[in-house]
């Protein structure tokens, strides 16, 4: 396994936070935010998104899996729920790289049902290229192309997630 080639820096990344956040306190000034991120691989990114921003947080933390089943566009399976109750409430998903966007359309059309005031994604990493659904992230830090990354919290089989770049895996 070769990780060595260096596909964003530490230096991208963080830029990349301090506009994502900047977005989200200009478009929720005044508002209280429920931050969900999806576990594992957005414990990193929301860590350090969340310190960028200004109106008051609440953090609750999804865990979910997504499967093809048969006759069906895909499956969610939900390994930890939210606890907070977020109706009436504005929401953001946090996730790490949105690849072919089947958990996220799946996740949105689940928490829609809880009747949210307003219901957003944002993304550290967008591959547009392997997309299978209509999911267009709302916050979207860097576009990647269809390769195989890790690191700032994405893992090759749980490995990698504690690289502070992200590399290219080979
Ligand atoms: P999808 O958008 O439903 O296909 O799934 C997205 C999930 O697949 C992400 O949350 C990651 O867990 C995983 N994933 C997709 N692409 C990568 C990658 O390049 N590196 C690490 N994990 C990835
Ligand atoms: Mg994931």
């Amino acid at each position: 396994m070769d990780t060595s080639e260096i596909l964003i820096s530490r230096e991208e990344i963080d830029e990349m936070v301090k506009r994502v956040a900047s977005e989200i306190n200009r478009d929720y000034a005044g508002e209280e935010l429920v931050v969900i991120p999806i576990l594992t691989g957005a414990f990193i990114f929301a860590s350090d998104l969340i310190r960028e921003l200004k109106m008051p947080v609440n953090i609750d933390f999804m865990q979910v899996s997504s499967y093809v089943g048969e006759n069906s566009t895909g499956v969610l399976k939900i390994k930890k729920d939210i606890t907070v109750d977020i109706k009436g409430q504005h929401v953001l998903i946090v996730e790490d790289i949105v690849d072919t966007g089947r958990t996220l359309k799946l996740l949105k059309e689940l928490l829609g049902k809880k009747e949210p005031k307003s219901l957003k994604i944002c993304t550290a990493f967008d591959k547009p290229d392997r997309r299978l659904t209509d999911l267009v992230p709302d916050y979207n830090g860097i576009v990647v192309p269809d390769k195989f990354i890790v690191g700032y919290g994405l893992d090759y089989n749980g490995h990698f997630r504690n690289y502070k770049d992200i590399r290219i895996v080979r």
